[in-house]
């Protein structure tokens, strides 16, 4: 079968939060979902590594004939993304595209707050590159004033290694909610600003007071997706829509597999590629 299916990339199985969302929104579209394993975490990756491995991936995506790609990782949308879409695409590939989940989330946040005040909570290489503060600043229209941000180094392995509610995961999560609560008493919105966050969100929500949102991505990034389609029906007639849904790894299937059900709520097939 000829199909034209949406990519979607991550840096592991943290993507797969972002995947299930968008599944849920377009069930008809074909998927192909990319976690490159055996190269995770990217999160503490400096920028060329993060933008060479990136851009690896979405070229792989499109000799597998996607016409949109979508980069889950939000280090790989804060360092990556710029770069392939304005020196990389032209050259590569002018009448394709790639989308992150930093620009969903800063349109998302822009409408949500009523103080202004927001708060991003990412790993080290997404706090580092500053990408939240300068796209809040670009893009919310003045509705956001401030933003603070906490990298969470161990929340990633909390998730990964599956010790989510237990002690550990509980002190480490209880530390950086308190720590970016104490830098701006003001905050209204808080951003998972990683894949993996949502898993974490009954321990997140005992520690962040009620009257702050808090912004899930994989939602809010269906949501926009379906938005762009529409000003884009170029794009939306392209794709091949029979339902398919293909997981692939560069780590071995089995170690997939086995993680994959965790994030997606159910057993997955997938098979190693390499690119
Ligand atoms: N997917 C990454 C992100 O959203 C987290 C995992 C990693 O560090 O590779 O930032």
């Amino acid at each position: 079968m000829n199909t034209a299916p949406i990519g979607v990339f991550d840096s592991g199985y943290g993507g797969l939060t972002v995947l299930k969302e968008l599944i849920k929104t377009l069930p008809e579209h074909d998927f192909i979902y990319l976690g490159d394993n055996a190269r995770t975490p990217y999160g503490t990756r400096s920028f060329e590594v993060v933008y060479e491995y990136t851009l690896e991936a979405v070229k792989y995506l499109f000799s597998q004939n996607c016409p949109l790609v979508i980069i889950a990782c939000n280090t790989a949308s804060a360092k990556a993304l710029r770069n392939i879409q304005q020196l990389d695409l032209p050259k590569v590939a002018p009448d394709r595209r790639v989308l992150g989940v930093i620009r969903p989330s800063v349109e998302a946040v822009s409408e949500i707050t009523k103080t202004g005040h927001v708060g991003i909570l990412g790993t080290v290489g997404t706090v580092t590159s500053e990408s939240y503060p300068i796209e809040l600043e670009k893009w919310s229209g003045g509705s956001v004033v401030a933003t603070v941000q906490e990298a969470c180094p161990m929340w990633v392995p909390i998730v990964e290694n599956n010790e989510i509610g237990t002690e550990g995961a509980e002190y480490f999560i209880k530390r950086h909610i308190l720590n970016i609560l104490a830098k701006d008493s003001e905050m209204d919105t808080l951003v998972l600003g990683c894949t993996h966050y949502p898993l974490l969100i009954d321990t997140i929500r005992k520690y962040v007071p009620s009257h702050i949102n808090i912004v899930e991505q994989g939602e809010i990034t269906a949501g926009k997706l379906v938005e762009y389609l529409h000003r884009h029906p170029e794009m939306e007639s392209r794709l091949s829509k029979n339902a398919l849904l293909e997981f692939q790894t560069t780590e071995s299937a089995v170690n997939f597999e086995s993680k994959a059900a965790l994030f997606m709520g159910e057993k997955v097939e997938a098979v190693h590629v390499r690119f």
